[in-house]
């Protein structure tokens, strides 16, 4: 039986900084994982992950493709920029190997069907690294959502903002890796995802419409370096019952912020509603620097030096389950479980992709304001993918 997965990092930028070197080296999960090589055209962040993973120089590589050629691996971790998940876990998988991606699945629709088709047709394990799905409030507004005490999901409103330290350039150290990541970005691809899917985990629903709001206002301001993006969208998603929902993301929130990022979420149905507040976790600290709300449920720094809560435990139990795959503990059920499209995250990337395409084609107001188009996610859906693929998506 096997009890280490031999893994190869491609990408080592500020995800793996901010979380996966805990689960890496700190916590319940690494003992199954060895951490073998690392691919990084960036030399920086290559060495200092090499030099953290311990990792011999011939193994550090700038490409991937000749990582997964050269060292005998069992999985890799994708911790690209959106628009590189695809290209790296498309040739994993054909090179029969094991794939784990931070959310989103992929910047697109094609690039996250070509990553599940691939998926499929190998029979290999793609998993997705959406954290929120193993928050402990979550999964309780999941059960008691599904168990009908709240009756029929109407409408909710999400919020998540980060502060404007996160996208500005001109912060040091810098969040980023990439200096325009801001621009390349947005509050939609890299928070709205979050929400999205913690919201359609909750009530389970198919999103039909979506069209957002863009505004503009502080990122543009910045100096030296400005940034043309947005500081806030509001993503309006339509579900298949008609209920609503409006998930409110950005990053231009003062740094004095009492949290990273302030987020909350209500869900108001015919018989009730949740609240979560999810930025009270219920830890407030006040000292010299000003109040701020504590988040040990995401990351919880132990007295042993291990690193636990959710934020570890959403990409581990990944982990778990490719190595139940690897020793036959997993049965045809499990896996199809696994393969659904809402678990590899194709709604949430359709939501993305919709609400992107909603702001490129919509009115942008001389006051810093982008208002969006409607997309219809059929529509969406037949003309990226063809009638067949909306089909198996049951979007025909
Ligand atoms: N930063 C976070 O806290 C966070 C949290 C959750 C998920 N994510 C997701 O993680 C992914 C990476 O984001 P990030 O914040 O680490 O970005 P980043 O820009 O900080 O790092 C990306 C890294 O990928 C490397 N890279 C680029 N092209 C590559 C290639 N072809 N092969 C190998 N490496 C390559 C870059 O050099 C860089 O080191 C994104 O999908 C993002 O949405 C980030």
């Amino acid at each position: 039986m096997k009890i280490k997965l031999r893994i190869g990092i491609i990408g080592a930028g500020s995800v793996v900084r901010e979380i996966y070197q805990h689960l890496y080296f700190r916590s319940s999960y690494s003992p199954m994982l060895e951490i073998c090589a690392v691919a990084d055209p960036n030399e920086q962040f290559r060495n200092w992950f090499g030099d953290l993973a311990g990792i011999p120089a011939e193994r550090r590589f700038t490409d991937y493709q000749e990582m997964i050629a050269k060292v005998k691996l069992d999985a890799v971790q994708v911790n690209t920029p959106d628009h590189l998940h695809c290209a790296p876990t498309v040739a994993a998988l054909n090179a029969g190997l094991d794939v784990v991606v931070p959310k989103p699945t992929a910047a697109t629709l094609k690039d996250a069907h070509l990553m599940i088709e691939t998926a499929k047709k190998t029979g290999r394990y793609l998993g997705v690294d959406f954290h929120k799905r193993e928050d402990p409030r979550i999964k309780e507004a999941e059960a008691r959502f599904q168990s009908g005490r709240y009756g029929t999901f109407q409408a909710a409103v999400f919020y998540m903002v980060d502060k404007l330290n996160i996208a500005d350039p001109n912060h040091s150290p810098r969040f980023f890796a990439s200096p325009n990541f801001a621009e390349k970005n947005t509050p939609a691809s890299f928070l709205t995802v979050h929400m999205a899917d913690a919201l359609m985990k909750i009530i389970n629903l198919v999103p039909v419409q979506v069209s957002a709001r863009g505004y503009s206002h502080k990122l543009p301001s910045l100096k030296p370096i400005a940034v043309n993006g947005y500081d806030l969208v509001d993503t309006e998603v339509l579900f298949d019952t008609g209920a609503v929902a409006h998930l409110i993301t950005g990053w231009a929130i003062p740094n004095s912020a009492w949290a990273n990022t302030v987020q909350s979420g209500r869900l108001i149905c015919s018989d009730g509603l949740i609240d979560l507040a999810l930025d009270m976790p219920g830890l407030r600290e006040i000292h010299a620097d000003g109040i701020f709300e504590v988040n040990p449920l995401f990351k919880n720094f132990e007295k042993d030096k291990s690193v636990t809560g959710y934020g570890i435990s959403g990409p581990g139990r990944l982990y778990q389950q490719i190595l139940a795959q690897h020793n036959g503990q997993m049965s045809a059920t499990d896996r199809a479980g696994l393969m659904t499209p809402m678990i590899l995250g194709f709604h949430t990337a359709l939501v993305l992709e919709a609400a992107e395409k909603s702001l490129a084609a919509g009115q942008r107001l001389t006051t810093g304001a982008t208002l969006g188009t409607v997309v219809d996610l059929r529509q969406l859906v037949a003309n990226e993918l063809g009638d067949i693929a909306a089909k198996e998506y049951g979007y025909a």
